[in-house]
């Protein structure tokens, strides 16, 4: 035994559960002369359970033989408390050394046993090696539990400093663009609202929250005259804006995680409309991914409901109405069923 288990076996705490008074002294008294402390001793065995509980023992020594509840008894009882992960020592003293009594102790969650009468040495040898077990056991899984939290920590920040990082994308894609502001962030809290009032499960809410910000990213390869051109655009204009669809989903593009895969599709699909005459590819209904026809409906009542500079800002009302017009032409009717029955939200 090392010098910590040592230590840490000075500091054990052990509960005696036998009905003879003089066993419990006796065992005590062989405990205290190895340097353990911490002895609880009774005779009663129906209260070993509550003692148990109480006193939180790292080893038992359990009689068998006992009047009114017997060890098996008790046995059964602390098995169904101590959790399936944990080790704790049952050391079966019995007079009966039957073979029979020894198995059913030992299925029944004993560890280890001694037939009495019993040697000194050999008890208080069998009792160190269950200790150095359950304290190596304990320092296990305390180091199990630093490490989880560490993982934990470390998760946290690398979720952090992504989130951080995607923000900063986002903001750089609307940078040169008309004066938009939060826009991006909030099409991603729309989006978010929107997909799991549609049922999407929790993770794949979190993901679009972050991807969907990213939808114009691609308009950082737009020419600023296209870009900030403050009345309509010529036809050959339009190509070329329509083109952020395919540019952003470029930049987005092997992306090895879940969130760029899905940022990806959104970036490349935003624009598509459910009648099949959006750009770029002119998919149609539920050939669009849904993240994408989810964004499309967001993106669309945050740009209407904000001021841009060549048109003031629609009220909330107006909105909705253009959106239920754009039920099942541009938009998912289902989404814009959503949007609409949620909208009192959104205001
Ligand atoms: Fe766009």
């Amino acid at each position: 035994m090392n010098l910590q288990l040592r230590h840490e076996a000075r500091h054990a705490r052990v509960l005696i559960v036998d009905d003879q008074p003089a066993n419990v002294r006796l065992l005590r008294q062989m405990l205290m002369g190895e340097g353990y402390q911490d002895i609880r001793g009774i005779t009663d065995s129906r209260e070993a359970l509550a003692t148990f509980l109480e006193f939180q023992p790292d080893l038992v020594l359990l009689d068998l033989q006992m009047p009114g509840m017997d060890g098996f008894a008790v046995l059964e009882q602390l098995q169904s408390t101590v959790p399936g992960d944990h080790y704790l020592p049952i050391l079966v003293l019995t007079g009966d050394g039957g073979r029979n009594a020894r198995e059913r102790a030992l299925g029944m969650g004993a560890k280890d046993f001694v037939d009495k009468p019993f040697h000194v040495a050999e008890v208080l040898l069998r009792i160190r090696n269950l200790l150095e077990t359950r304290f190596l056991h304990l320092q296990l899984h305390n180091q199990k539990a630093v490490l989880r939290s560490q993982v934990e920590d470390r998760t946290r920040e690398l979720f952090a400093s992504q989130t951080e990082v995607l923000d900063r994308l986002a903001q750089a894609a609307e940078f040169r663009d008309v004066d938009t502001g939060e826009h991006a962030q909030r099409v991603g809290e729309l989006a978010a609202k929107l997909g799991s009032s549609l049922g999407l499960p929790a993770d794949e809410v979190a993901l679009l929250r972050r991807a969907a910000p990213l939808h114009d990213l691609g308009k950082i390869g737009i020419p600023d005259s296209i870009l900030r051109k403050p009345g309509p655009l010529a036809p050959d204009e339009f190509s070329a804006m329509k083109t952020h669809t395919v540019i952003g989903a470029r930049l987005l593009s092997g992306g090895g995680t879940p969130l760029m895969q899905m940022a990806q599709r959104i970036a490349l699909s935003h624009h598509e409309r459910w009648n099949g005459d959006g750009y770029p590819a002119g998919l149609r209904a539920t050939d669009i991914p849904l993240e994408a026809r989810i964004v499309a409906v967001a993106d669309y009542f945050d740009a209407l409901t904000h001021d841009r500079p060549y048109r003031q800002a629609v009220a909330p009302d107006s909105a909705c109405e253009m959106l239920r017009d754009e039920r099942g032409r541009a938009f998912d009717p289902e989404i814009v069923d959503h949007f609409l029955d949620g909208a009192e939200l959104h205001r």
